[in-house]
């Protein structure tokens, strides 16, 4: 009995050394929220449509989830409180700037980006090739607000963290934890307007799992990214106007006509099938490159390669393909490329390289 209470107390001391060595190990994470369904609010707790995107701010985020504090050292900033529909190449540029900022301090191991769905795939790809570090960048969204019933968020935020912490995410590019999953910002598509499993990589595929507190790694991306990529958006303000025009049955040349008039400098054209031209389209796509703007045949199909000099002579048209790119994606790699170079040659290079 008498030995018992120093004891006691000796091996509570210790359990405090232990604690606190252990949270001076745990990895440092900064969530930087921009808004979403997974900081939105419905009326009711069965309102999984129709709610409120972007109200709840990231404190509150982080407060919801206690067990982050368990696999990291979570600190919040909120950089834009938005629906993804609203993000422009300007947020794009604002983020990539305060990811790289963040990431080059020794006291930061990894960024979580909170994020709407619907454009999450695109700010992913964007961070992607132009993120200067090898230390994990994880997207995050979730398909129900907070308010819902099995609301999808504070899991998939808890998955998202426990990567960016996780030395096995190192080097390998952006990417998107949602529903178990971890997927490469490459490839990765939101496929369905609004159940949880909405995101796919359904053919390369996706790159691991969560489970069990753990993530999982089983391939890995081949295409070049972050530190390996050439592109530096350090001294940018702005991106050159790229936009997409979409291919159907009875599409006439309007669309092309009018992005070039005011002022695109480049085209992705989301043709049918195997990228096919229209004949009425093409002769406003030739006068759009012969005006010097740069021409991408992608695919509105969504998955496949794009084959070059397939469904159009690429070589004489001097047009680029997109290779595996969705049509959105494209532009992203179309616009960072046009700040480097307008050779189509050089640009198709890049469509191969990332
Ligand atoms: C958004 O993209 O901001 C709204 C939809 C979502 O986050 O699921």
């Amino acid at each position: 009995m008498l030995y018992q209470k120093p004891a006691r107390s000796l091996l509570a001391v210790f359990g405090l050394l232990f604690l606190m060595a252990s949270a001076a190990q745990a990895a440092n994470v900064t969530i930087l929220a921009t808004g979403g369904t997974i900081a939105g609010t419905g009326a009711t707790s069965t309102t999984t449509v129709g709610y409120t995107a972007a109200t709840v701010g990231v404190q509150r985020l982080i407060e919801a989830v206690p067990e982050l504090a368990k696999v990291a050292n979570v600190t919040g900033e909120q950089v834009f409180q938005i629906a993804s529909e609203n993000m422009t190449n300007e947020h794009w540029l604002t983020l990539a700037k305060r990811v790289n900022v963040l990431l080059a301090q020794s006291s930061v191991d990894g960024i979580v980006i909170t994020h709407g769905t619907d454009t999450l795939e695109e700010t992913a790809y964007f961070l992607h090739l132009v993120v200067k570090s090898r230390k994990p960048v994880v997207l995050v969204g979730a398909m129900r607000p907070s308010t819902a019933l099995s609301a999808d968020g504070p899991l998939n935020l808890y998955n998202a963290v426990l990567l960016a912490a996780s030395p096995e995410a190192r080097g390998k590019g952006v990417l998107v934890a949602m529903g178990d999953q971890i997927h490469t910002a490459r490839d990765v598509s939101k496929v369905n307007t609004s159940t949880p499993d909405a995101f796919r990589t359904p053919e390369l595929g996706m790159l691991g799992y969560f489970q069990g507190s753990k993530a999982f790694f089983y391939r890995q991306l081949v295409r070049k990214h972050t530190v390996e990529t050439e592109f530096d958006v350090s001294a940018l303000a702005s991106l050159p106007s790229v936009e997409i025009v979409y291919g159907y049955a009875n599409v006439g040349p309007v669309a092309v006509d009018a992005y070039m008039a005011a002022g695109a400098k480049g085209i992705i054209h989301a043709g049918v099938g195997d990228g096919s031209l229209a004949a009425k389209v093409v002769p406003a796509l030739k006068a759009a490159r012969a005006k010097g703007a740069i021409v991408v045949r992608a695919s509105r199909v969504g998955q496949g390669i794009l084959a070059r000099n397939g469904e159009a002579n690429d070589v004489e048209l001097d047009f680029v393909v997109a290779d595996t790119l969705n049509a959105q994606k494209a532009r992203i790699l179309l616009m960072l490329a046009l700040t480097k170079t307008t050779s189509s040659k050089e640009i198709q290079r890049m469509f191969y390289m990332y």
